[in-house]
């Protein structure tokens, strides 16, 4: 195998160096309506790599657990209802800045205020029913990936 040029290794480097994870959810409304694919390809074309995915879904007391810090909120049932509604595409996302780059291409929460072209605005349907989750910042994405996938499937 031919070595590495000097300058691919150091721009290999310096994306492990500077890479980030992030977490996300393409959400039950968005995959009834059959645009997972159509959400993973935008994912993807923006950079992102998928280091981990699966097809599951969560009850209930597993959606509260995961939005505990929304517990008490007007929309904490209806939230917790919808995301245990059906199946889920839960993953981990890595690129440079994934964390606020992902929120970016997601768009608003609210799909009506969501910039045009990014996920939301293509996709949601309302507030609650709104095609994609993403971790907003370090810890939470930490706590959101290891609530769904086990270190030995992080590689
Ligand atoms: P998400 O990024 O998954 O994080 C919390 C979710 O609560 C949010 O997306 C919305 O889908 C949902 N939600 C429902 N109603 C509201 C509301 N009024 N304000 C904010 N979030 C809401």
């Amino acid at each position: 195998m031919q070595a590495l040029h000097w300058r691919e290794r150091i721009f290999a480097l310096r994306r492990e160096i500077l890479s980030e994870r992030t977490f996300s959810i393409i959400k039950p409304d968005a995959v009834r309506k059959g645009h997972t694919a159509a959400i993973l390809a935008q994912i993807e074309e923006a950079g992102f790599k998928i280091v981990a995915i699966k097809r599951t879904s969560i009850s209930k007391v597993q959606a509260e657990g995961f939005y505990a810090v929304h517990a008490g909120k007007p929309f904490f049932a209806g939230l917790t209802e919808f995301m245990s509604s059906g199946p889920i595409f839960p993953m981990v996302l890595e690129k440079e800045n994934a964390i606020a780059d992902l929120r970016k291409l997601m768009g608003a929460t609210n799909p009506a205020q969501a910039e045009e072209g990014t996920i939301r605005w293509k996709y949601a349907e309302s507030i609650g029913e709104n095609a994609i989750h993403g971790s907003d910042g370090e810890e939470t994405a930490t706590f959101e990936i290891g609530y769904f996938f086990a270190g030995i499937e992080l590689k």
